[in-house]
């Protein structure tokens, strides 16, 4: 099966089929995409499994998504939460 796209913050973003968000983000280049409350430290990809919520996204306008889990798929519009 072959790849398709998914956009984030405005730019196309390849995606191979079973790629978690995150994992498509990471293979592009993009290791953060939120920052923290109070240092504005950024936060991508951390604990990859679910448990530490530091890869929130909003997904189709649905927010606090996390990217480490959410099986990308075709058309996905990804937003910074
Ligand atoms: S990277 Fe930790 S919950 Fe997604």
């Amino acid at each position: 099966m072959s790849g398709f796209e998914i956009v984030f913050s405005g730019r196309p973003i390849p995606v191979r089929p079973g790629q978690t968000i995150g994992a498509a983000l990471h293979a592009a280049g993009i290791r953060s995409w939120r920052t923290t409350r109070i240092n504005g430290r950024p936060r991508g990809l951390f604990c990859g499994i679910g448990v530490c919520f530091d890869c929130l996204l909003t997904v189709n306008g649905e927010p606090n998504v996390r990217a480490c889990l959410t099986v990308a798929r075709p058309g996905d519009e990804v937003t910074t939460s």
